[in-house]
């Protein structure tokens, strides 16, 4: 009998099209904070006195944009000041072993490009911190780490317009190229679809999950712990991505053999 992760590796053996699909909680194993669930940003107010989710909304950056700075400039001093783990080390890295194998993720800390992810099949659906732009006058600034160590709300050298980062704040739409990408992908279908370390918030994370299996795709889901996806999909592997990733790999190295379906 095959544990669950060998059951993952078979099926990532026997799978031409794979979609990975990450959120928050693989970056924990960084030390970044997640959303929600144990020690979320989410799960208290700002010490503004408004929910994360107001302090870092559009409106928000129209209205106060010296308040969602503020916010903002948190997210990125942390993710700055992280690297990328081993759980995006292995992503990349089945990536390179299936030329079609791509990457959605929700998380905008730029760590799965770092970790050596193809640009060409890798969906960052919120966007993601760097390069800054003008939202006057679209003027662009890559130096992330220089403006956050200076006066916020940044202030585009040509207009003095207020900067911004290319990260889907909450009340705005999802970008267009990301969304079309996914559909497009999605209409390919995929023969394994597998959630990493997301509490699956947004039905654009939970129907790519759905809509495979319903025509016959593997699907497995990775978090420690359960999630409205749990119960979903075909294999639930309770644990954190850090633990299991590398266990994957190792079993998926050995024998790269397809022998039968799960
Ligand atoms: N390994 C795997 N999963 C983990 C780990 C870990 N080490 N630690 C925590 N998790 C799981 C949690 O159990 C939770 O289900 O990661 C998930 C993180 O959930 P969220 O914090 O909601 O993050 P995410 O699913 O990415 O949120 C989606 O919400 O507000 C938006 O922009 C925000 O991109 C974010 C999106």
């Amino acid at each position: 009998m095959l544990s669950p992760i060998e059951q993952l590796a078979q099926a990532f053996n026997c799978a031409e099209r794979v979609l990975i699909i990450t959120g928050a909680g693989l970056s924990a194993d960084s030390g970044l904070p997640t959303y929600r669930g144990v020690g979320g940003l989410y799960n208290s107010n700002t010490n503004d006195g408004v929910p994360i989710e107001v302090a870092l909304s559009g409106p928000m950056l129209q209205r106060d944009p010296a308040l969602c700075w503020k916010y903002l400039a948190e997210l990125g001093r942390a993710c700055l000041g992280a690297q990328p783990n081993q759980g995006h080390e292995v992503i990349a890295q089945l990536q390179r072993l299936k030329p079609h194998c791509w990457l959605l993720t929700q998380n905008i800390d730029g760590f799965h490009r770092a970790a050596g992810s193809p640009d060409e099949r890798l969906i960052e659906i919120h966007g993601q911190l760097a390069p800054l732009y003008c939202q006057s006058c679209g003027q662009k600034d890559d130096d992330l780490a220089r403006r956050l160590a200076a006066a916020l709300p940044p202030l585009c050298r040509r207009c003095a317009g207020v900067m911004r980062p290319p990260v889907v704040l909450f009340e705005e739409m999802l970008p267009e190229k990301a969304i079309h990408t996914l559909y497009e992908q999605l209409g390919e279908g995929f023969d394994l679809v597998l959630a990493i370390g997301t509490s699956a918030s947004f039905p654009y994370i939970v129907e790519p999950v759905l809509r495979a299996r319903a025509i016959g795709a593997f699907t497995a889901e990775i978090n420690p712990a359960r999630t409205d996806l749990s119960d979903r999909v075909d294999l639930y592997i309770a644990g954190r991505a850090l633990d299991v990733l590398p266990e994957l790999l190792s079993h998926i190295s050995v024998n790269r053999i397809c022998k039968s379906s799960p």
